[in-house]
């Protein structure tokens, strides 16, 4: 959880809970567990009262971009260079209450 800036609402401070990793195995994807596993996140996020939930994601990840917006999140903005290999990131927020 992070206390800052909120990314939805323009000069509001906000209480934000962070997502920093998602994976599911390979064997294993397409099966509904990425899903349920941000939505398990979201879940404990509100019950820390959290007001918004945020992510990096490379812009070419395409799947998890997919996953993010089907579970209601929206694009904030790009952060240049974000990864060691000098790709981008969109970050995508969502609201929680
Ligand atoms: C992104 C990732 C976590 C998704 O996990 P998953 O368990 O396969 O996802 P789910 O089965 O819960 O998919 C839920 C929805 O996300 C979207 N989605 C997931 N994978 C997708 C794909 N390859 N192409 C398009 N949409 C996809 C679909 O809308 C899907 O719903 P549907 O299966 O009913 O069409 C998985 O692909 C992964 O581990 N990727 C590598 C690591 C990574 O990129 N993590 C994200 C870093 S920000």
């Amino acid at each position: 959880m992070e206390h800052g800036f909120s990314d939805v609402r323009k000069l509001h401070f906000a209480k934000k809970g962070h997502i920093i990793s998602v994976a599911v195995m390979p064997e294993f994807r397409r099966m509904g567990i990425g899903r349920g596993l941000v939505e398990y996140a979201l879940s404990a996020l509100s019950s820390l009262s959290a007001d918004e939930c945020f992510l990096e994601v490379r812009i070419s990840n395409d799947p998890a971009i997919e996953l993010y917006n089907r579970l209601g999140f929206q694009i904030a903005r790009t952060i240049s260079r974000y990864y060691y290999d000098g790709s981008d990131a969109y970050v995508m927020v969502r609201v929680i209450k």
